[in-house]
C-alpha cells in the first residue's frame, strides 16, 4: 500500500528512483511523483494514475542534473486519485518534499492548528500537514533529521515517511511506525525503500528497522535513531533471491509466471525441512516443546488469499494435532474480545508480513499473552518481526496483486507447523509423518503436471468472457478452494462470483443458478465415499436448474462423468493435498478471462498488494 523509494548516491536518482518505483508500483498505482534535489532547488513532477503517466510527464520536460531524489506511488487513503493529491508534498516554502505510506490518524487536529497558524494546504491530505510541520521544524533550526524526529513524535497512526530538502542535498531522512521501511546498503550509495524490490538490482546488503525509528542515509553513511534521537541499531540482513526473480522473465504478466513457479515455491518450501532420519526440523521455531505441548487452541488469523490458506489448513491442523483450531479474519478478530490465553497458539499468515489487519490483530494476541507464529514470504518484515516464532514460505518475490504461488505455499507451510505440532505432543508416528512429508514432496511435480493440461481452462476463459455470474461449490477442504477460485474471478476479471460450500446450496445460493449459469465444481477425490456421493448429488442439483458444471475432479473419477459439462481432471492425490492441485486451474481461469477482458492482470483495478493501512 504505496511505495516508496529514497536514494543517495553517483547515479542519477530519477533513474534509480523511477526504477524502484517500477518494481513497486503493485504496492499501489492511484498515482506517482518524484521530488528531486537539484543545484536550483527541488524538481518535482506527479501524476495521478500509472506510473506511464508519471513517465510521459517527464518526457516533456528537461529534468536536472540530482544524485538525491525521492519517489512514490499511491494508493489512496485521504483525498481522490488527482495530480494535487499525489506525493510528493511540500512544505510552505517548497523547502521540504514528503512521500508518506500510511495514515496520520490526528491529521485533522494537526490541520487545524497549522491552518490557524495561516498555512495554507492544497491536497486533501493527511501527508501535507507532515511536510508543512517537517518544513517549519527546519526553519525553526533543527537539521532535517532532527525535524525528522520532532515531527514522528508529533504523529498518530501509521507512516513511513522519507524527505528531502536542498537546505541538506546529500541526505535522504524516513522514519517508520507501523508501515514498512527497509534500507538498501551499497557501495557509495544507499537507498530507502518500502520493500527490497526496489534497490535489489543495486544491491543484496538491507537493512531491516525497528519500530518508531528515523534513518539518515548519505552516499557513503547510513544513522539510525528513535523518535528521541537517541542512537539505535538497524538488524542486517542479506537479500538471497536473484534479481531475476523480480522480473517479467519473458512473460506477457508477472501472475503468469508466479503461477508456473508454483512447483518450485512448493518444493523450495519443502526442502531441508525433513532430517534424514525423518523428523520434521523447523528451525525458525523458537517456542519450547513443552510450550507447544500446552497449547490448548490455535487461532489462525489472516486477510484475503492468505485467510482461504488458513481455512485449508484448518483441516489438517485438527486432524493431524487434535487441537481445536479457528480461523479467523484479521480485521474481525481483535473486535469480539477473542477467548485467548498463553497456551493458545495463534498463527498469522501474510505473504507480504506487513497487512495492517493482521499486524494488528496479532498485536492483540500477544498482549493476552497468547504464542505467536507467523507464516510469511518476507523477510524482515513487520509480522515475522513481531511473532514467538516463523516459518518463512521460500515462494520468492510475488508481484502480481492476485495472489498465487504464495497461496499454495502458505498451505505447504501450515502443513509442516501441524505435522511438527503432532510430533512435538505425539498425535502422529514418526513413519506417518513421513509418510505425509512424502505425499506433499510429491505436490510439485502434480502441480506441473496440472499446469501441462490447462490450455481447454484458457478456452473455456476466452468463451465465457461475457459471464455476469460464475458459482464455485466446494466440500471439506474443496470449500476454501471454491472460495478463493471465486475472489481470484473477482479481483482480476470484476466478475460477481461466489464460492459456497455445496451442503448450503440448498439453503439459499441455489435461487442464482439460471439457465447457463457457470458453476465449477471441485469434487474430492473419488476414495471419500459419502463426501464424493454428496457432491455429485449437488452438481446434480445445479444442473437440473440449468448450471453448466465445469467439474474439476481426480483423472478416472468416472462417476461425475455424466454431470460434468467441462471435466478438468486433476491428479490423484490425497484428500488434504487435493488443494495444492485443485486452486491451479481457478487461478488460471480468473487470469486468462481478465486477458480475454482486457484488464491489467497484476495491477487489478481499487487494489493493491499489501495493505497496511486497516
Ligand atoms: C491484499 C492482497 C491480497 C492478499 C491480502 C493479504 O488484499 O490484494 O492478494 O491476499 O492483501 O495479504 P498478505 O500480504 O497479508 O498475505
Amino acid at each position: 500500500m504505496c511505495g516508496i523509494v529514497g536514494y543517495v548516491g553517483g547515479q542519477a536518482s530519477l533513474e534509480v528512483v523511477i526504477d524502484g518505483l517500477r518494481r513497486l508500483e503493485y504496492r499501489g498505482y492511484d498515482s506517482a511523483g518524484v521530488a528531486l534535489v537539484t543545484n536550483d532547488g527541488l524538481f518535482t513532477e506527479k501524476r495521478a494514475g500509472k506510473l506511464s503517466n508519471l513517465d510521459v510527464a517527464l518526457a516533456d520536460v528537461e529534468t536536472p542534473p540530482s544524485t538525491t531524489g525521492i519517489g512514490h506511488t499511491r494508493w489512496a487513503t485521504h483525498g481522490a486519485p488527482t495530480d494535487r493529491n499525489a506525493h510528493p508534498h511540500l512544505g510552505r516554502q517548497g523547502r521540504v518534499a514528503l512521500v508518506h505510506n500510511g495514515i496520520i490518524e490526528n491529521f485533522a487536529a494537526l490541520r487545524s492548528k497549522l491552518e490557524a497558524a495561516g498555512h495554507e494546504l492544497e491536497s486533501d491530505t493527511d501527508t501535507e500537514v507532515a511536510a508543512h510541520l517537517l518544513e517549519a521544524e527546519v526553519a525553526a533550526g533543527a537539521d532535517l533529521t532532527e525535524a525528522m524526529q520532532g515531527v514522528c513524535r508529533q504523529l498518530e497512526g501509521a507512516f513511513t515517511l522519507v524527505a528531502v530538502s536542498p537546505d541538506a542535498p546529500d541526505r535522504v531522512v524516513a522514519a517508520r511506525r507501523n508501515s514498512p521501511l527497509v534500507v538498501g546498503l551499497g557501495e557509495g550509495e544507499n537507498f530507502v525503500a518500502s520493500d527490497v524490490a526496489a534497490f535489489i538490482e543495486h544491491t543484496r546488503e538491507a537493512l531491516e528497522l525497528g519500530q518508531d525509528q528515523v534513518v539518515t542515509i548519505t552516499r557513503d553513511e547510513v544513522e539510525v535513531t528513535d523518535f528521541r534521537g537517541n542512537p539505535a541499531e538497524g538488524k542486517p540482513f542479506h537479500i538471497d533471491w536473484d534479481i531475476a526473480a523480480a522480473e517479467k522473465g519473458g512473460y506477457d504478466y508477472f501472475m503468469l509466471k508466479e503461477i508456473d513457479e508454483q512447483p518450485r515455491a512448493i518444493a523450495d518450501t519443502l526442502l531441508g525441512r525433513l532430517s534424514e532420519t525423518g523428523q520434521l526440523q523447523l528451525d525458525e521455531m523458537r517456542l519450547s516443546d513443552d510450550d507447544l505441548r500446552a497449547i490448548d487452541k490455535i487461532i489462525i488469523i489472516a486477510c484475503g488469499t492468505a485467510f482461504h490458506a488458513g481455512l485449508v489448513a484448518k483441516y489438517a491442523i485438527e486432524h493431524w494435532t487434535r487441537i481445536p483450531c479457528e480461523v479467523e479474519l484479521s480485521s474481525e478478530f481483535r473486535y469480539r474480545d477473542p477467548i485467548i490465553d498463553r497456551d493458545t497458539m495463534v498463527i498469522a499468515i501474510s505473504q507480504s508480513g506487513e497487512t495492517m489487519d493482521t499486524l494488528m490483530a496479532l498485536r492483540h494476541a500477544r498482549g493476552q499473552r497468547a504464542k505467536v507464529l507467523a507464516i510469511s514470504n518476507s523477510n524482515g518484515s513487520t509480522i515475522p518481526r513481531e511473532s514467538d516464532a516463523v516459518l518463512y514460505t521460500r515462494a520468492g518475490p510475488e508481484i502480481a496483486v492476485a495472489s498465487t504461488k504464495a497461496f499454495l505455499t502458505q498451505i505447504v507451510a501450515c502443513y509442516l507447523i501441524a505435522l511438527y505440532l503432532a510430533q512435538v505432543r505425539g498425535t502422529k508416528y514418526g513413519d506417518e509423518i513421513a509418510e505425509i512429508v512424502g505425499q506433499l514432496e510429491e505436490i510439485p511435480a502434480a502441480v506441473t503436471e496440472v499446469l501441462a493440461s490447462l490450455e481447454p481452462v484458457r478456452e473455456l476463459a476466452r468463451e465465457m468472457g461475457a459471464a455476469r455470474l460464475v458459482l464455485f461449490l466446494g466440500r471439506h477442504v474443496g470449500y476454501p478452494v471454491a472460495l478463493e477460485g471465486a475472489l481470484k474471478l473477482k479481483e482480476l476479471a470484476y466478475i460477481h462470483a461466489e464460492g459456497f460450500a455445496a451442503g448450503e446450496l440448498k439453503h439459499g445460493p441455489i435461487a442464482l443458478v439460471e439457465q447457463g449459469t457457470p458453476v465449477f465444481v471441485v469434487v474430492p477425490p473419488k476414495g471419500r465415499g459419502p463426501l464424493h456421493d454428496k457432491m455429485i448429488s449437488s452438481i446434480q442439483e445445479v444442473r437440473a436448474r440449468g448450471a453448466r458444471t465445469i467439474v474439476l475432479a481426480d483423472q478416472g473419477d468416472d462417476r461425475v462423468l455424466p454431470y460434468a459439462d467441462q471435466l478438468v481432471a486433476l491428479p490423484t492425490v490425497p484428500t488434504l493435498m487435493q488443494p495444492l492441485v485443485a486452486t491451479v486451474p481457478l487461478q488460471v481461469f480468473a487470469c486468462e478471462m481478465a486477458m480475454v477482458k482486457g484488464h491489467d492482470v497484476d495491477q487489478p483495478r481499487n487494489l493493491a498488494k499489501s495493505v497496511t493501512v486497516e
